[in-house]
């Protein structure tokens, strides 16, 4: 078997060892915005580390876990936490909770970050739709063998956040009179943030919103056949565009002072899935 699938396989046998559960929905909670789990009605909570196999970084000691219960009635997989290409990991290592999730039985994803913002008129505290995605300054999670069980080898991009998902957290925003924006997120690997000549150049490839995670996540999604969706949160104007230095401290201050609206949001578009025929 290839070696990549053998760990997801383990993994899975491990982690439903102790959470008897089918999602169907997964969700990923960037930075600051771990507080939604807090909506969940829990029914098991599973530790990274406590899943035979999960990589686990030994430089960043990372913490993190998934939570699984119902959201509105939705049965859901919410992962607390994710892994990051700049921590260390194979590509194919941070793409595994994803595959894991899709194991579980997730037919759709929810992708969310903080990022930084470039898009013309963005500020701090918005919430922007992913509408498309630039990941080639980072390696492919479908680098190596194929997973034949997954996907096939050459998948098509062109529609990587699903159309119908967009529209319906579109049109949720309206009705909840959230502003929400909509642009393309290009993944860097960080974790330096960038220069402003990349910040520059990443305009001009017309990104609205620069993270280091993501794109990476919503490849390996769409490769297993997932319907994906993606809400950044913006804690801070792009390097260079404002006067202010970029800091972790003012990205989580700001992630969570935007968390209620995101949480809002979230929720009620999770719940709107739950009954969509996708
Ligand atoms: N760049 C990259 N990642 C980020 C940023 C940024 O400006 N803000 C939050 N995550």
């Amino acid at each position: 078997m290839n070696p990549v699938y053998e760990k997801i396989q383990s993994c899975f046998q491990s982690l439903s060892r102790q959470a008897d559960f089918h999602p169907r929905a997964a969700i990923v909670l960037g930075s600051g915005l771990g507080d939604f789990a807090k909506q969940i009605r829990i029914e098991h909570i599973v530790d990274y580390q406590k899943i035979e196999g999960f990589p686990i970084s030994t430089v960043a000691g990372h913490e993190g876990k998934f939570i699984f219960g119902k959201l509105e009635n939705v049965p859901v997989v919410c992962m607390q936490g994710r892994i990051h290409y700049y921590e260390g990991y194979e590509i194919s290592d941070v793409v595994l909770p994803i595959r894991l999730m899709h194991l579980m039985g997730a037919r759709i994803l929810f992708l969310t970050n903080a990022a930084g913002g470039m898009g013309s008129g963005f500020e701090p505290g918005d919430l922007m739709l992913i509408e498309d995605q630039i990941a080639c300054f980072v390696p492919s999670p479908l680098r190596g063998e194929n997973i034949g069980q997954l996907g096939g080898r050459f998948p098509d991009m062109s529609e990587i956040y699903d159309l119908k998902l967009r529209k319906m957290i579109a049109d949720t925003a309206k009705e909840l009179q959230i502003p929400l924006r909509q642009g393309i997120y290009v993944q860097m690997p960080g974790p330096q943030y960038e220069t402003p000549a990349e910040v520059r150049m990443c305009r001009m490839l017309g990104a609205g919103a620069v993270g280091m995670s993501t794109a990476v996540e919503a490849i390996a999604a769409v490769h297993a056949g997932m319907k994906v969706a993606g809400i950044s949160c913006i804690t801070n104007l792009a390097a260079g565009m404002s006067e202010q230095k970029l800091s972790h401290e003012e990205v989580r201050e700001r992630a969570l002072e935007a968390e209620p609206k995101f949480r809002h949001l979230l929720s009620e578009a999770v719940r709107r899935a739950g009954g969509m025929d996708l």
